[in-house]
């Protein structure tokens, strides 16, 4: 009895370790494109319904001052607005100044100060890794108060729901722009780009529901996210095994952050992050919790669970 338990657990921790990804994720780490998104009717300053402000193309794409489209409750750190050059842009540049972000950075709204300043320090001592390489440079450029103050900031944010998923075999033809961003490829500055659609193959497409917008940094970002058909109901199968720790509607708890309504390639990243080990936590226990189970999570499992966690709201 005692030999076929051995047996056993050395089976399963022999699959554990070997475990690789066999299906091509590269479309969920995307690299910047060469692409630039043309908007589709070219002004010298631009606004957003119901904002005062008015900026040129290059004012909102400014790395050291993020646009503050509206008035946010709690005024915005200056590390947060300015950032801190050379090394650190605006948080809100990338994070948008609703802690939206978009699939291919993260939101931030909706997730407790202490989380924040946590995954801050990870990833200054590179115990996890951001595969775009920006938040392991940034956060190592930051102090301890700066960590906190831009933790407080985005930690009082309360998130929305960012979107609409749809169960598709076939997807607009896209490609990724200079800002890692997925766009249709009607909307790129390369000729001859027709629109059209392809197979969805083993990928989550996310594009902007509204690019013109999206495109000057709105802090309403919403998205569509195609998934492939019967994804959904698979992965709210899956996640009971996630609700003890992340709560019944994958809200958080004192336990777990807040995953209702993530972007899906953004849950993949993660997922994969704590399975491949590139993504620890600065919490030895915490962290535990995650690279654990993850490891039983087949790439399937994962995507299905990405798809299902995308549909609730946050
Ligand atoms: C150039 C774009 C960019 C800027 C600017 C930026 N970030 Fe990030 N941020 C990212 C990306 C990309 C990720 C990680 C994506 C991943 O792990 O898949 C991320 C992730 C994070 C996370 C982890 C979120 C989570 O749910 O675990 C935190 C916290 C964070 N950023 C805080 C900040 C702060 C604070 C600043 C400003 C000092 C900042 N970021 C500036 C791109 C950016
Ligand atoms: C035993 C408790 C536990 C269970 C069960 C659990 N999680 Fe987690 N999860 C955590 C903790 C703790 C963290 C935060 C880790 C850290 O601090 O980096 C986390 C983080 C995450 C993150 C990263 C969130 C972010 O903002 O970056 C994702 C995604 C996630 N979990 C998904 C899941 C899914 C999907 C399931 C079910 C298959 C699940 N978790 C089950 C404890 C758990």
């Amino acid at each position: 009895m005692k030999y076929i338990i051995f047996a056993l657990g050395f089976a399963i921790s022999l699959n554990a370790t070997n475990i690789k990804t066999n299906n091509d994720l590269s479309w969920s780490t995307p690299k910047r494109g060469t692409y630039k998104y043309v908007p589709i009717k070219v002004q010298k300053k631009y606004t957003l319904k119901g904002s005062k402000i008015f900026l040129s193309m290059k004012e909102i794409n400014n790395q050291f001052n993020a646009p503050e489209w509206f008035k946010t409750k709690i005024k915005m750190p200056n590390i947060v607005k300015y950032g801190k050059a050379p090394k650190v842009w605006a948080c809100a540049s990338c994070h948008l100044s609703s802690g939206m972000g978009h699939p291919e950075s993260a939101r931030l709204a909706g997730l407790t100060s202490q989380y924040l300043q946590a995954q801050l320090r990870a990833f200054a001592t590179k115990k996890r890794i951001d595969y775009s390489g920006h938040m392991n440079e940034m956060a190592a450029n930051l102090t301890k108060a700066e960590i906190k103050e831009a933790s407080d900031w985005f930690g009082a944010l309360t998130p929305h729901k960012e979107y609409k998923v749809i169960e598709s075999a076939r997807v607009p033809k896209t490609i990724i722009d200079d800002s890692r961003m997925r766009i249709k490829v009607e909307y790129s500055n390369k000729k001859n780009n027709k629109a059209g659609l392809e197979d969805i193959k083993n990928r989550v497409i996310e594009i902007p529901k509204n690019i013109a917008t999206v495109k000057l940094r709105s802090p309403n970002a919403g998205f569509i996210a195609y998934v492939k058909p019967g994804s959904i109901k698979a992965g709210e199968l899956k996640a009971t095994l996630c609700k003890a720790c992340h709560g019944v509607n994958l809200k958080g708890t004192t336990i777990a952050p807040n995953i209702a309504g993530l972007s899906p390639m953004y849950v993949i990243r993660q997922l994969h992050g704590f399975k491949n080990k590139t993504r620890a936590g600065v919490n030895a226990d915490k962290n535990s919790m995650m690279s654990g189970l993850s490891k039983s999570l087949s790439d399937d499992d994962i995507y299905n669970l990405a798809a299902f966690v995308a549909t609730l709201n946050p």
